[in-house]
């Protein structure tokens, strides 16, 4: 059998494609990660009906390779049909069920051409602001969640803390690897101790190289702060050592040679607002 960890992301995967999977969608986003496997298992399971008239846009190779085995049929974020475009208020809703861990970060809008994105996270704090990248995946990850009219966080309960870099002790950083020396200096000035350039290990010497030739960097951080954790006089800048959630995660991303960051908070486009079912979110 599974073991509990295992056994709680697929009750969350199945309980979140029960509640946001609609017959009626066209396109699809599939995260990556371990959780996002038991998601496609419970997608598959809905029967090729259902499955056959959708589109399945990944968010990496290993993402591709769990849509094509899964038999679903494969997109691409950048093979979408032209949407129309106009202003998006980002006001999407929320629900947060905490005894399956599952986590509903809700979008609305209508530039976005997915119906909805399901992915994993490594890390997610009350405010539904939460770290990826533990996977490598960050980059792609974020372009089709910012392009879906909902994101379904799918996690386990371990990975729900009041605090972003409250266990998960990194944010992942996507970088060119020609800037790699010059963004950790920069890092270290904004108060990370000690970035380093992600390893292969033992599947391979070298630093990872992501599905868009890229490097990660895991840079450090203090426990991140919300603004409404902040002290009168911080700004929550770093100057005195604490970072805001949204601040951090806008300076990171102006560093020159960042592609993406594993920051996905509410500037970003995952603006999150009240919850309202038991054991809910909060309003930010
Ligand atoms: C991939 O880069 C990540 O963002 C994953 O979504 C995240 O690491 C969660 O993965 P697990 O579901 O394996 O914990």
């Amino acid at each position: 059998g599974l073991s509990v960890i295992e056994a709680s992301k697929r009750r969350a995967a199945y309980r979140a494609v029960e509640d946001h999977f609609d017959t009626s969608y066209k396109y699809i986003g599939i995260g990556s990660g371990s959780t996002v496997v038991y998601v496609v298992e419970a997608i598959a399971a809905k029967g090729r009906e259902v499955t056959l008239k959708m589109v399945f846009i990944p968010t990496g190779d290993q993402s591709k390779q769990l849509i094509i085995e899964a038999g679903l049929p494969l997109g691409s974020i950048d093979s979408l049909p032209p949407v129309e475009v106009g202003h998006t208020k980002m006001d999407g809703v929320s629900a947060l069920e905490v005894a399956t861990g599952l986590q509903d970060l809700g979008l609305k809008g209508k530039r976005q051409s997915l119906d909805v994105a399901f992915d994993g996270a490594d890390e997610i704090d009350e405010e539904l602001n939460c770290i990826k990248g533990g996977g490598a995946c960050l980059f792609q990850e974020k372009l089709v969640a910012t392009a879906a009219k909902k994101f379904i966080c799918v996690a386990d309960s371990r990975k729900l803390q009041p605090r972003l870099l409250t266990k998960w002790k990194t944010i992942p950083i996507e970088i060119a690897p020609f800037a790699a020396p010059t963004i950790k200096r920069i890092l270290i000035t904004l108060g990370s101790p000690d970035p380093v350039i992600r390893q292969g290990g033992s599947a391979k010497a070298g630093p990872v190289v992501t599905d868009n030739g890229m490097w990660i960097m895991d840079a450090p951080f203090p426990p991140l702060v919300l603004a409404s954790d902040l002290r009168h006089g911080d700004h929550g800048d770093g100057e005195h050592g604490t970072w805001e959630v949204h601040h951090l995660g806008r300076r990171l991303k102006r560093i020159v040679g960042v592609l993406e960051v594993g920051l996905f908070h509410g500037r970003n486009g995952f603006q999150v607002a009240s919850a309202g079912e038991e054991g809910g979110g909060q309003k930010p």
